[in-house]
Formats: C-alpha cells, sequence, structure tokens
C-alpha cells in the first residue's frame, strides 16, 4: 500500500470526516444509489441521549458457537461445507487503541454464494448446515476472532453481469443503539474485487485495501483452517470505510 500524506500519527482532540475517503452518496454505477442519495443539502444533528446511552447489550447474551458459523447451524457431528477458515483482528480507535468490548455481528453467503435468506433468488444450492452469521464480542485488546467458511462470489441484478466478490459483512455495535457502523471485508488476492460496482464506488485504492483481509499464514491452524486478518479502525482519517456513513456524520 502507498503511503499517503495523511498516515501521519493524528494527536488532536477532534478528528473531522474525510469525505474523499467514502464514497459519493449518488453513485450511478451502483444502481440503488440513485434512488438512496439526498437530494437536498445535508443536515447535521446531534444524537440524543437515548441515542447514546441505550438500548445496550448484555454480554450474557453470546452463546457459545456464536463465533463459529462452521457448526452454529450444522447438526450435530456435521459442519458447513467450504474452505475452513478463521477470521480475525482488532477493533481500534482513530488513536489505535482498543475498543473493548464492541459487539460483532458478521454475516455472509455459503460456499456456493448463496445466502440463507427468504428473498434470495440465486440458483446455487443452500448448505443445510450453514445458516450464515454469527456474533463475538471484542477482548480488552479489541481482539476479535470467529471460524466460518469461505463465501462464495454471487452475481446481482444491477449491470448486465455484474457479480459481488467473496465477502463478508460487519456490523460493529458500540454501547448504544446509535453507534453502529456497518461495513464489509474482502479476500486477498481476489480478482473480483476490482470488479464489483460496490467495491469501485470508493474513490481511494487505500480506501479499498483496507476493507482488504490479508492471508495470515502465522495464523492457520495446520491440518485445519486458514487464517485471515482485518483490522477495523472506527473513526479518524485512516478510519476503515462504513457504508452506512456515506451521508453523514
Ligand atoms: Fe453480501
Amino acid at each position: 500500500m502507498s503511503m499517503r500524506s495523511n498516515d501521519a500519527p493524528e494527536t488532536g482532540a477532534f478528528f473531522g470526516r474525510d469525505r474523499t475517503w467514502h464514497s459519493p452518496a449518488l453513485t450511478p454505477g451502483y444502481k440503488t444509489s440513485v434512488l438512496r442519495a439526498p437530494q437536498r443539502a445535508l443536515l447535521s444533528l446531534d444524537g440524543t441521549l437515548s441515542e447514546t446511552t441505550g438500548p445496550v447489550f448484555g454480554h450474557g447474551m453470546i452463546g457459545e458457537l456464536d463465533n463459529d458459523l462452521i457448526h452454529n447451524f450444522a447438526k450435530p457431528g456435521e459442519s458447513a461445507i467450504g474452505e475452513r477458515i478463521v477470521v480475525h483482528g482488532r477493533v481500534l480507535d482513530e488513536r489505535g487503541r482498543p475498543v473493548r468490548g464492541a459487539l460483532l455481528e458478521f454475516w455472509q453467503a455459503n460456499a456456493g454464494g448463496r445466502y440463507r435468506h427468504k428473498k434470495e433468488t440465486y440458483l446455487a444450492a443452500l448448505d443445510p448446515n450453514f445458516g450464515g452469521c454469527g456474533r463475538t464480542i471484542c477482548d480488552d485488546e479489541g481482539h476479535y476472532a470467529f471460524r466460518t467458511v469461505r463465501p462464495g462470489a454471487y452475481p446481482w441484478p444491477n449491470g448486465v453481469n455484474d457479480w459481488r466478490p467473496a465477502h463478508i459483512h460487519f456490523s460493529v455495535f458500540g454501547h448504544g443503539f446509535a453507534q453502529r457502523l456497518i461495513t464489509q471485508m474482502y479476500f486477498e488476492g481476489d480478482p473480483m474485487i476490482w470488479k464489483c460496482p460496490i467495491v469501485n464506488t470508493i474513490p481511494d485504492k487505500a480506501a479499498i485495501e483496507q476493507l482488504i483481509a490479508l492471508l495470515d499464514w502465522n495464523n492457520t491452524i495446520p491440518m485445519d483452517a486458514r487464517a485471515y486478518r482485518f483490522d477495523i479502525v472506527l473513526r479518524g482519517r485512516r478510519s476503515t470505510l462504513f457504508e452506512n456513513r456515506l451521508e453523514g456524520n
């Protein structure tokens, strides 16, 4: 990755949002953005107390298999079909400090590119042992990890022949309902990334590269699963691109 001028350490109290980092709201190559994009000037609203303070989630709600998509929907003794992987990384704030206790939720298509969703129409088969979603909570160092199978690419009705590259959707929850960020993770070396109309709404190549998990050979589990590392940066000019923050702050 090339060095950017804004790679300098950030030491100020406030980190302004960098609008060149995020996709513009209106990107006709991504067809549904046309209807979604605001047509009037943006207003900045302060969050209300209830938005920032509640509801909260309890750590006790996480089940033992919630971070294991290979098994959390599978029949006893069975497992999901696909390339077994571990995805792990850290959630960091704008100064590189760990974010403790954030709730991470993730969802994805199965190894054939098919979602378990009633509106899903892709002809690839469902895997009876794969549900496609899970969750975990970051530890004191901001670390998270989960096991899954590598999702398949899938076609979607946008242009004549558009495909989504293999990806995992992420939601990060803070301590209040308004503190939710959503992004997508891609896989190192996947040539489909650069053909994706959604990825191509992102103006800065470095911002795209931050969404690509790297093959992490050191954390591969021999005879079991390969590892991918994906760090999520919540704010600041090195922020991960969050797709639900395209229009506002
Ligand atoms: Fe998706």
